[in-house]
């Protein structure tokens, strides 16, 4: 065959093509373990962070897995608000559960205040333990809803009575920089530490308002002050915090909680 024929142009290009998808494909499965771990490494680093149990937003792996080592994690069913055990912790990927149809269910239009349309039917909650008692200090929920751009994710921890907000931190979301984005500065999320999360007769009663929260307000010791030119992204916040905390999201386990007396 002439080394310039066309049969040989194609040969060559299809050769180099199998090669390549080859690789490629290669690389792609041989590097989805550590893509795995790498993911679950990441929602480890947010979660300490939103309870302050590191301030390193580049904290190594050990630090975060050393650190964690203090949390426990269950699974809860969001309807009766009880500890499951039928579901691995470990392999329980709830994200994906919150799409299908099968683990998740359709919030009726009325109650979809986070604007979120279903969500899943077990949650995964995280209890952070003192580290020389081994006492739980700390509740830690994954909340999420929709904000202008985009849907926003977070931790929220709470006192182990259920009473205080001890923490909040997004770790994803599209909001614009310097107007909504301002959800994950750090000045701003620390106004949240110490507001109480429910009224007298525990509905929840946190509150973004709009401009500057008085301390002259007979409500100061719910609201939390807005992001300047992002009223929307602070409704946003308001709204799914309130459906999280209330009767269809983390309600009915926070209300065993109380009743118990604890976790
Ligand atoms: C380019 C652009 C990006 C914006 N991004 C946001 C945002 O991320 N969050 C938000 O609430 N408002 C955002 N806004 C402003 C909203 O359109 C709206 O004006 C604002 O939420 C009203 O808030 P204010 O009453 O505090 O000014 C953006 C506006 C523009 C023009």
């Amino acid at each position: 065959m002439s080394k310039d024929s066309t049969t040989r142009t194609f040969i060559v290009a299809a050769v180099l093509c199998i090669v390549c998808s080859i690789l490629v494909s290669g690389s792609a499965v041989s590097l989805k373990p550590r893509q795995l771990e790498n993911q679950k490494l990441d929602v480890k680093k947010n979660l300490l962070l939103a309870c302050n149990l590191i301030k390193n937003k580049n904290a190594s792996k050990e630090e975060i897995e050393d650190a964690f080592k203090d949390i426990d994690t269950k699974i809860i069913d969001l309807e009766t608000g009880l500890i499951t055990t039928s579901i691995d912790v470990e392999s329980y990927n709830q994200s994906k559960a919150s799409k299908n149809p099968e683990t998740s269910i359709v919030i009726p239009a009325k109650k979809d205040l986070a604007g979120i349309k279903r969500r899943e039917k077990f949650s995964k909650v995280f209890f952070v333990k003192g580290p020389s008692t081994g006492a739980i200090k700390l509740i830690v929920l994954p909340i999420y809803g929709k904000g202008l751009w985009s849907t926003l994710y977070a931790f929220m921890a709470i006192s182990a009575d259920t009473k205080l907000v001890k923490g909040l931190g997004f770790y994803q979301h599209g909001e614009t920089p310097g107007l909504g984005g301002e959800i994950e500065n750090p000045k701003w999320t620390a106004l949240w530490n110490d507001k109480v999360i429910f009224d007298e007769n525990f509905q929840p009663a946190l509150k973004v308002v709009k401009g500057q929260a008085l301390a002259s307000s007979s409500n100061i010791q719910h609201e939390i002050d807005g992001l300047s030119g992002a009223t929307i992204t602070s409704n946003g916040v308001t709204a799914l915090v309130k459906y999280w905390l209330g009767d269809h999201g983390f309600g009915p386990y926070l209300a065993n909680l109380r009743n118990e007396g604890g976790p």
